[in-house]
């Protein structure tokens, strides 16, 4: 007897839909692609119970006639591929005919559609894979598709799902990358009858995260325009350095308008960032990648969620470059954010109460306006050794000056003009006023991005001064390591590191960076070695100069408790200001902390 079998049509999707169909939000982006296929301006989404008891997807597409609804719902129907070469083409996101079927044969599944002009439309009803009722039906224009019951005859599957609440927010992702890759289509989505988001149709991507995020991320995000080169387009919206999120969840990269999750991306982006994200953290990204469709193979993952690139080294070093540009290209605007309130032009700091901008007078307070204007003059005087800091109030000892203060503002470079200390804060924090609001400055984490440059730049250009060890070292390390000790000397050598052969495998130091606080020279190259190693094959050793940089300022940063005087506190801010990335640290960790006019008047209530 044969013991080969063909699977009835049902068992086969039902087969199929375990690859297709993992959980609801599955359900919920087919259905979405689907709608966005069908050329949809608009596009509602309810949920009830995360999705697991209903799902309705209502679009205003392009609809379908009774033959092509009940088509729709046969395996392997499509059309929106013909060949196997339209799939090198492919310009919509579904192509393999699979996703309704699939939905249909798990679950409780009625179709509604009708094509713009057609004077009725057709409704489908089929249970777990089998077509129980087709009928005319007259709904409007387009397509509307309900689930319920999602794995009630897959019992397996059903176990694998997580709580309500967890596969709602699943959906709510979905729905997140789709509304933010289709900016000019409107969004709806309910939750269990309460609306969770209303996005009007846009036409440009800061509309649409504004209106889903919310109008702060979109303040921190900076725009990267148009990169293109012969093979790629990359452009879109990446946060600014410094802003970091504990997951993956708003690092959105999409290819070719498609959603989707990239190894070679996300390494790129993380390599964009470099010392502008913190360890452990994520970057917020809505990166838009645009390649030649032949140059990208969409058909690699059964959720369509990954793809393949031809060329994926070419693909990387055009992100990398991309977001490493945006991030120094944005030092200009922090710059233009710096620039005081209502500053004189000869860049006098001075304590006086800056005048509101906009919106209603504040409360009269003359008392303490002329208290204010009184302890202004007196402390005209600064002298360099005056130490400041600690807990002494702002109002007590301001760092006031008037024109006639020792005569530093002629002297002074134009970045000084832009910001406004007022004070510092428990012997940490610079508090600073510029027009936007407050500006807390982390004087540590300033100056570790200071050194940190500063050290850099120098290796770079001249080395890194060494210093002499007492006594040289030799060591020896095996075959491949030293081909790498080798082939990188020179570079060695500009990160301060005086390193010559000294017979097959083995190496003499005699200095090492002056910034270093290492005696044992051959401890010290294992370790860079090994840090090499650990590092992706990509790390070149100039990144692992930077790296060993990184760890070492922290060292010899400012430590958080060290009083500053003025000057130095102005210089800080001065050269903190000049750095290429002055928003964070060497370790990603932020610098500065803007606290917005509007951000006050909400917490002080006068407005709501
Ligand atoms: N909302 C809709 N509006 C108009 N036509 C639709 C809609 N949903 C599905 N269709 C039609 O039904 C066909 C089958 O849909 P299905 O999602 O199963 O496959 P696909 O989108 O072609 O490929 P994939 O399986 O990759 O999603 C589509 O090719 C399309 O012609
Ligand atoms: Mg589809």
């Amino acid at each position: 007897m044969s013991r080969i079998r063909l699977l009835p049509e049902t068992v086969a999707s039902q087969v199929a839909a375990g690859e297709v169909v993992e959980r609801p939000a599955s359900v919920v982006k087919e259905l979405v692609e689907n709608s966005l296929d069908a050329a949809a301006h608009k596009v509602d989404i309810l949920i009830r119970r995360g999705g697991i008891s209903f799902i309705r997807v209502i679009d205003d597409g392009c609809g379908m006639d009774r033959d092509d609804a009940l088509l729709s719902l046969e395996r392997h129907a499509t059309s929106k591929i013909r060949s196997v070469a339209d799939l090198e083409a492919v310009g919509t996101l579904g192509f393999r005919g699979e996703a309704l079927p699939s939905i249909a044969s798990v679950s409780r599944f009625r179709l509604t559609s009708r094509e713009v002009n057609a004077v009725a439309g057709t409704e489908i009803v089929v249970n777990g894979g089998k077509i129980d009722i087709v009928r005319d039906g007259g709904e409007a224009p387009g397509t509307q598709v309900e689930v319920r019951s999602l794995f009630y005859n897959v019992p397996a599957r059903r176990k694998f799902l997580r709580t309500e609440n967890t596969e709602s927010r699943n959906i709510e992702h979905q729905l997140h990358l789709q509304a933010i890759g289709h900016t000019s289509v409107a969004f709806t989505f309910a939750r269990d009858d309460r609306v969770v988001f209303q996005l009007p149709a846009t036409i440009t991507l800061a509309d649409r995260v504004r209106d889903l995020y919310g109008k702060e991320l979109l303040g921190q995000l900076l725009a990267l325009d148009g990169r293109t080169s012969s093979q790629i387009r990359i452009s879109g919206l990446i946060g600014r350095a410094g802003l970091s999120r504990q997951t993956r969840a708003q690092q959105l990269v999409f290819v070719n308008g498609r959603a989707i999750e990239s190894p070679v991306i996300t390494a790129a982006v993380r390599e964009g960032y470099h010392t502008a994200l913190m360890k452990g953290q994520y970057p917020v990204t809505f990166l838009f990648l645009e390649l030649d469709p032949g140059a990208v193979d969409v058909n690699v993952h059964p959720a369509k969620r990954e793809v393949r690139f031809r060329d994926p080294n070419s693909i990387r070093e055009a992100v990398v470059k991309a977001i490493q540009e945006t991030l120094a290209g944005s030092r200009a605007d922090w710059q233009e954010k710096f620039r005081a309130p209502g500053q004189p032009v000869g860049g006098t700091v001075s304590i006086s109460p800056s005048e509101p901008k906009g919106g209603s007078p504040p409360c009269e307070l003359p008392e303490l306006e002329r208290e204010f204007a009184l302890r202004g003059q007196r402390s005209i005087e600064i002298t360099t050794n005056r130490t400041i800091g600690g807990r002494t109030s702002i109002s007590s000892q301001p760092f006031a000056s008037s024109d006639e203060s020792v005569g530093r503002d002629r002297a002074r470079p134009s970045t000084q003009q832009q910001f406004q200390i007022i004070g510092v804060l428990n012997k940490l924090y610079v508090l600073m006023e510029n027009a936007d609001g407050l500006v807390l400055v982390d004087q540590h984490a300033a100056h570790e991005r200071i050194l940190f440059e500063e050290l850099r730049r120098r290796m770079e250009e001249q080395g890194v001064p060494s210093q002499k060890l007492l006594l040289s070292q030799t060591f020896e390390v095996a075959p491949r390591d030293a081909d790498w000790i080798e082939q990188n000397m020179d570079v060695l050598q500009k990160m301060g590191i005086g390193i010559e052969s000294f017979g097959p495998n083995a190496f003499k130091i005699d200095s090492l960076p002056g910034f270093l606080n290492v005696t044992d020279g051959a401890q010290f190259m294992r370790k860079v070695i090994d840090d090499l190693k650990s590092a992706s094959d990509r790390s070149s050793p100039l990144r692992l100069g930077e790296e060993m940089i990184a760890k070492t300022v922290c060292r010899h940063a400012v430590k958080a408790n060290d009083p500053l005087r003025y000057l130095e506190v102005e210089k800080l801010i001065q050269d903190l200001l000049e750095c290429d990335l002055p928003y964070c640290c060497p370790h990603g960790r932020p610098t500065m902390i803007q606290i917005s006019h509007a951000e006050l008047e909400k917490k002080f209530g006068r407005k709501v």
